[in-house]
């Protein structure tokens, strides 16, 4: 077996698991889950039309590059949203959802013949990074993102003999679980550290469309265009449908950035065996041509957010994030951090799952920076979200005893 294997560590849900086992919901209550960031509106008819009108595609095999109406649906939406012009040609590639592609990413970036190869990830994270890391036989350098600066991530705390080993550097804006996003002065301290240590910048931007201020989030490629990169040299931006479109079941994202970059992973995913399916390609083709169902999702998640945010205001530390389905709440003082003893006394008592902060992140400079924070995702329909907040009130105002 690949020894790197063993390095991996649980995944956040495998841990929840866990930490419910032998528990029993109170049965007052029908069980409500914050848990998982698996988006729950429905998805557009015309997207299942799309799918479904192109059965015919499935007697051939689909090139890994996308077929060229696929590439042009890529950046004629980089275009609109972002005001971007990529080469269809050599700038863009078709994904299995951002995940794999992800994952895929750091086999191809990473050379793990060179001394100490290092990727470094934001902590708190989606832990994919860390075991794309892993198994492309780098270690992962975990760059803490905490309240007091808003959740930006501290890249001034990595070493400079850390930066000397770093090939690659994941960015997630905006942020899964924080929601922050990364402004542009970040982007140019990021960009600055890359043309002196030659590391690559994967940005993963899955949460782009769902935002809560008048301003669309700022983007990776955007970042780089506006302070004159306009060869995205090092850069590539990873995007996908299931947050935006509601289809996390249909598997389709797309990369974009450094031609030359690509070609390498291009190379590298003909041999994984990661074309979509021409099927896919179709319904994926119909998804990015549409912006009328994503500002229609959008304001489900704003109204869900405006209900929602206020009623947990008192009871946690919480507020509405730049971006994302996801709220970040610090846990009552009296809980002594312990977020595990949270959502464990939260699930028994009131049958609402939450996700221990702690477990979506590591132990780094002496400090795990998810200690003491919950993620909520704002997934459910308003109503049970609504109802979900309300028994966390209930539950933080009532409970006296210190977690255990
Ligand atoms: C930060 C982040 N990146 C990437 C993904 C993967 O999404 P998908 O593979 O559906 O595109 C997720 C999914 O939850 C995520 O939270």
């Amino acid at each position: 077996m690949n020894p790197l294997l063993s390095r991996l560590q649980p995944y956040p849900f495998e841990r929840l698991r866990q930490l419910f086992a032998g528990v029993t919901p109170n049965p007052a209550y029908a069980p409500i889950s914050l848990g998982m960031g698996e988006p729950k509106h429905a998805t557009p008819a015309f997207i299942r039309q799309a799918l479904a009108d192109a059965l015919k595609g499935l007697e051939s095999y689909p090139a890994t590059a996308g077929e060229a109406p696929l590439r042009a649906a890529f950046t004629g939406w980089l275009q609109r949203r972002y005001a971007l012009a990529l080469d269809p040609a050599t700038q863009v590639l078709p994904v299995n959802g951002s995940r794999e592609a992800l994952f895929a990413f750091a086999q191809t970036v990473i050379d793990p013949n060179r001394p100490a190869a290092t990727v470094v990830c934001p902590n708190p994270f989606y832990q994919i990074y860390e075991g794309a890391a892993l198994l492309a036989g780098a270690n992962a350098w975990y760059a803490p993102s905490v309240a007091s600066r808003n959740f930006a991530v501290d890249w001034d705390s990595v070493p400079e003999d850390v930066w000397r080993h770093t090939q690659l550097v994941f960015v997630c804006s905006p942020g899964n679980p924080t929601g922050a996003v990364m402004p542009l002065d970040e982007w140019k301290k990021l960009f600055e550290l890359s043309d002196r240590f030659g590391f690559v910048i994967a940005s993963d931007e899955c949460y782009s469309e769902i935002y809560f201020r008048d301003e669309p989030p700022l983007g990776g490629l955007q970042a780089a265009a506006q302070l004159g990169r306009t060869d995205y040299r090092n850069l590539v931006a990873f995007t996908s449908l299931s947050k935006r479109s509601n289809v996390p079941g249909l598997r389709s994202g797309f990369v974009a950035g450094d031609a030359a970059i690509l070609k390498s992973f291009l190379l590298y995913r003909t041999y994984h065996g990661s074309a979509m399916s021409p099927v896919v390609q179709a319904a994926s083709i119909a998804a990015w041509g549409d912006e009328a169902h994503v500002v229609d999702n959008r304001a489900q998640y704003r109204e869900k957010f405006a209900q929602v945010t206020p009623l947990l205001e008192p009871v946690l530390d919480v507020r509405l994030p730049d971006a994302s389905f996801y709220l970040w709440a610090g846990i009552p003082a009296r809980f002594g951090g312990d977020d595990a003893a949270f959502a464990r006394e939260l699930f028994a008592l009131y049958n609402v799952t939450v996700l221990p902060g702690s477990f979506l992140a590591r132990e780094s400079l002496d400090f795990n920076p998810g200690k003491g924070r919950v993620r909520m995702a704002l997934v459910a329909p308003t109503a049970e979200c609504v109802q979900a907040a309300q028994r966390i009130v209930e539950f933080v105002s009532s409970s006296t005893t210190q977690a255990s």
